[in-house]
């Protein structure tokens, strides 16, 4: 996947710490997917929170919602630096993500699906983003930066809808605004 025709001293020094930079592309593509299909599937989720008990929820999702993107987005400019891209094909990219769970529940707008479906989500990413973190730690600091910053705002996620689902307390307060993004907002600058 890496190019060969060029000397990338930013890709060989990452080789010379040890790192394997396929395995880390290969990571960041597949969780850059993730992202990229949870953004699209928790926009549905969002739209079918209804009701009293819904618009409380719908706010929470929205935060999260829009986190995704900046996850996304904090994955591209990485991506080319080591010298891969996204697929051509976006049905490849979505298929890839294995987020057909995320698709609306029955009936469309029971509430408590809606959140498990979005716990499940934010766990799945954590694990995904935890393992970019082992693979980079030490020996690609460019790539760990991402990574440890998204893996915070996901557990920040998790813990929301562990609140919201259980009673769990998180200790957060709501975020300043929707696409606050505190952790990955100087990755995802793109996003303003
Ligand atoms: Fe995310
Ligand atoms: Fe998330």
């Amino acid at each position: 996947m890496t190019e060969e025709k060029f000397n990338v001293v930013g890709v060989n020094i990452l080789r010379q710490n040890g790192a394997n930079v396929d395995e880390i592309l290969k990571g960041l593509i597949y969780n850059a997917s993730v992202e990229f299909t949870a953004y699209y599937y928790f926009t549905n989720l969002r739209t079918h929170c209804t009701g009293v008990e819904g618009e409380g929820v719908k706010g929470v999702i929205e935060d999260a919602r829009l986190e995704d993107l900046s996850h996304f987005e904090s994955c591209i400019a990485r991506i080319h630096e080591l010298g891969g891209s996204l697929p051509i094909d976006a049905i490849e990219f979505v298929r890839m993500s294995g987020c057909e769970f995320l698709q609306l529940p029955t009936p469309t707008t029971n509430l408590q699906e809606i959140m498990m479906k979005c716990l499940t989500a934010e766990q799945g990413a954590i694990v995904n983003w935890n393992k970019l973190c082992n693979l980079s730690y030490g020996k690609d600091p460019a790539t760990y930066d991402i990574a440890k910053d998204i893996l915070k705002e996901e557990i920040e996620h998790e813990s929301w809808f562990l609140e919201l689902i259980y009673g769990r307390p998180s200790g957060h307060m709501r975020r300043k605004f929707s696409g606050e993004r505190p952790h990955t907002q100087k990755h995802s600058r793109a996003l303003g």
